[in-house]
C-alpha cells in the first residue's frame, strides 16, 4: 500500500510526475527487490530517495544503496531541505543526471561538482589503467587464503585479517575498485570517482562478476564525507597527487578513516619523475594535443631518444609507457605534482596522519641492495627512518613513486612495531609474501638460490642465499613461529646468523610476519 507523500516528495512529485521533467517516466513507492524506492526512472535506472536528517549515518540506507546499485539502479540520495529550499536547483540536477548514459550519480546536487574540472575532462577521454575485461585469473589467486592474509598483515601485522572490513576505493579508476570487491568477499568495497568513464569500466566488471560487495559513487575525494561513512581501509593510488590540492583530498580521506584503519597510498615522486616533467615541459612547448595522431606521434618521438635521456629509464621500467593512455597520463595530464620523501611525511603530518611502512621497503633501506656495499652504508644505517629514506631516495636517483601506508596519527598502539631487538620476534609468524620467487638458475657464486620481489624495479634488490639460508627459508610456512623455524634449523648456522637473516628477509620484502603472539 502507499503511503502519503511527504510535503517534500509530494513538491518533488508535482514536477516530475506525467513525463514532466524532460519527457522522463517516473513511479513512485515502487517496489524494486525487496525494497520500495521513492520514485524511479526504470528507463535510465535511476532512484531518488529523498531523505531527512535522520538519515545522515543510516547503514541500512547504505545496505540498500548497495544492493540496488549491484542490480544497476543508480540511487540520488537528496535532502527533504534541497527539495524544499533549492528545487530548480534539484530537477536541474536530475535532468543532467537522467541525460547522462545510465550509471554511478553524485550523492548531492553539489557532489563531483567543482575544483576538478580539468582533471575529470581528462579521464573521461583517457580514462587509466587501460581497462581489462577479465579478473578470472585474479580470481583465481585471491582464493587462495594465505594470499589475502599476507596483504592484510602488510596493514595490520598485530591483527588476524578483518573479516566484514568497510573498504574505500577512492578515484578507482576502471579495474581496481572490481578487484578489490572479487579479492575480499566478505569485505563491502565502496568506490568513488569523478569520471564517468572509469566508473562504466568498472561497472561493467561489476555485473561480469556479480560483485554485489560493490557499491560506486560518482563522487569526489574532496567530497568524500557525504558518504557518511567511516572505512577500516582506504586504498587511494594515483589520485591525490593530481588533485588541485592534495592537502584538502588527503584530510577528507583522514576524516573517513576510522580510528585504527590503515590507507593505502601511492603519489608520485619527485626525482625519478625529472624526466617526466622535462617532456610535460616540452609537449606544453610544442601544444602537442591529446589526439591518438598527436599521442602516436608523441610515442615514436619519445622512443626515438637516447638510452641517457631522463625519461628514459621511466619508460622502460613502467610496463605500458607506450600506451597512448598511459602516454597521456605521464606527459599531457592537466595537474599533476610530487613528493620527496621530507616533503611527503611533512604531507602526512600536516594532514592528521602517520607513516607507516612502504608497500615495497627495500628500495628505501641503507641495509638493502647495492647501497647496502657502499662507504656510506654504516652512516646512513644511523640516521633515523624518515632520514635515511630521504638519503636513499637520493642515492638511487631514480624512484618515481612512493607507494606506502598511512595511519591516522590518533591511532590507538604502535602500527607497525616489527622489530628485532628484544625477544619479541622469536614469536613472529613469517608468511611470504605471494608475489616473490626463488629463482636457482645463473646463481652468484656460493649461493644455491635467490630470492626476487617482482615488485622490486632495482635488479640489485635481489637476494642471492646459502645452503644454510636456504633450510631456514624452506621453513617458513605461515603457521610456524620463528622460534619453532630456527629450533628445527638448529644447525644451519648460529642463533644470532638465523635472525639477522630473518630480518633481511623482511627488509628485502620477502615476508611479512603475524606478530598477533607478541602483541
Ligand atoms: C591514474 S587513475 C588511478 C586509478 C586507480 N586508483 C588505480 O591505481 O588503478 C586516477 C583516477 O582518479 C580519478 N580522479 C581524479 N581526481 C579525482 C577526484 N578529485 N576525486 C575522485 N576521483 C578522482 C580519475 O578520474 C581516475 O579515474
Amino acid at each position: 500500500m502507499r503511503r502519503a507523500l511527504t510535503p517534500a516528495e509530494f513538491a518533488l512529485w508535482k514536477h516530475i510526475r506525467d513525463r514532466q521533467l524532460g519527457g522522463f517516466k517516473f513511479d513512485r513507492q515502487e517496489p524494486i527487490d525487496r525494497y520500495y524506492v521513492d520514485f524511479v526512472c526504470r528507463e535510465r535506472r535511476l532512484i531518488i530517495e529523498l531523505d531527512g536528517g535522520q538519515h545522515s549515518e543510516s547503514s541500512e540506507d547504505r545496505q540498500r544503496d548497495s544492493e540496488l546499485s549491484a542490480l544497476g539502479y543508480r540511487v540520488i540520495r537528496i535532502w527533504n531541505s534541497d527539495v524544499i529550499e533549492n528545487l530548480d536547483g534539484v530537477l536541474q540536477m536530475l535532468l543532467s543526471e537522467l541525460e547522462r548514459e545510465p550509471l554511478t550519480p553524485p550523492l548531492s546536487p553539489q557532489a563531483g561538482r567543482g575544483r576538478a574540472d580539468a582533471v575529470r575532462a581528462f579521464y573521461e577521454s583517457h580514462p587509466y589503467p587501460a581497462p581489462i575485461g577479465n579478473l578470472d585469473r585474479h580470481r583465481e589467486l585471491y582464493r587462495k587464503p594465505d594470499r589475502r592474509r599476507a596483504l592484510s598483515l602488510l596493514l595490520w601485522p598485530t591483527e588476524q585479517p578483518r573479516a566484514n572490513r568497510e573498504i574505500l576505493v577512492a578515484g578507482c579508476g576502471t579495474s581496481q575498485a572490481a578487484i578489490h570487491a572479487l579479492r575480499e568477499p566478505d569485505a563491502r568495497v565502496t568506490a568513488i570517482d569523478i569520471s564517468e568513464t572509469s566508473l562504466r569500466y568498472t561497472r561493467d566488471l561489476q555485473r561480469k562478476y556479480r560483485l554485489q560487495n560493490l557499491a560506486l559513487h560518482r563522487l569526489a575525494i574532496e567530497q568524500v564525507e557525504e558518504l557518511g561513512q567511516m572505512f577500516d581501509q582506504i586504498v587511494c593510488t594515483g589520485v591525490l597527487h593530481h588533485l588541485p590540492d592534495p592537502d584538502i583530498g588527503l584530510r577528507s580521506l583522514r576524516n573517513v578513516l576510522a580510528q585504527n584503519g590503515a590507507m593505502h597510498l601511492m603519489v608520485y615522486a619527485a626525482y625519478g619523475r625529472a624526466g617526466i616533467y622535462m617532456m610535460q615541459e616540452y609537449c606544453r612547448l610544442l601544444g602537442v594535443g591529446a589526439s591518438d595522431e598527436e599521442l602516436r606521434d608523441l610515442g615514436t618521438t619519445i622512443g626515438a631518444l637516447s638510452s641517457d635521456h631522463p625519461i628514459a629509464g621511466v619508460a622502460r621500467r613502467a610496463k605500458d609507457f607506450r600506451n597512448p593512455d598511459a602516454l597521456a597520463d605521464a606527459l599531457l595530464h592537466p595537474q599533476d605534482r610530487a613528493y620527496t620523501v621530507p616533503q611527503l611525511y611533512a604531507w602526512l603530518e600536516r594532514c592528521g596522519l602517520s607513516f607507516g611502512r612502504w608497500f615495497e621497503q627495500a628500495p628505501y633501506l641503507p641495509q638493502c641492495g647495492a647501497v647496502a656495499r657502499t662507504p656510506h652504508a654504516a652512516r646512513l644505517a644511523s640516521l633515523s627512518p624518515p632520514l635515511q629514506h630521504a638519503a636513499v631516495e637520493l642515492l638511487r636517483g631514480t624512484m618515481p613513486k612512493h607507494n606506502f601506508i598511512a595511519y591516522r596519527d590518533d591511532r590507538l598502539g604502535d602500527s607497525q612495531p616489527i622489530t628485532f631487538d628484544g625477544d619479541a620476534w622469536r614469536n613472529y609468524v613469517p608468511l611470504r609474501l605471494p608475489w616473490t620467487l626463488c629463482i636457482r638458475e645463473r646463481l652468484p657464486p656460493g649461493s644455491v638460490a635467490v630470492l626476487i620481489n617482482r615488485a622490486h624495479t632495482y635488479p640489485d634488490l635481489a637476494l642471492p642465499i646459502d645452503a644454510a639460508q636456504e633450510q631456514i627459508f624452506a621453513g617458513i610456512d605461515g603457521k610456524r613461529s620463528i622460534g619453532e623455524i630456527l629450533q628445527n634449523a638448529a644447525e644451519a648456522g648460529g642463533d644470532e646468523q638465523a635472525r639477522r637473516f630473518m630480518e633481511q628477509l623482511w627488509e628485502y620484502d620477502q615476508i611479512v610476519f603475524d606478530a598477533t603472539a607478541s602483541y
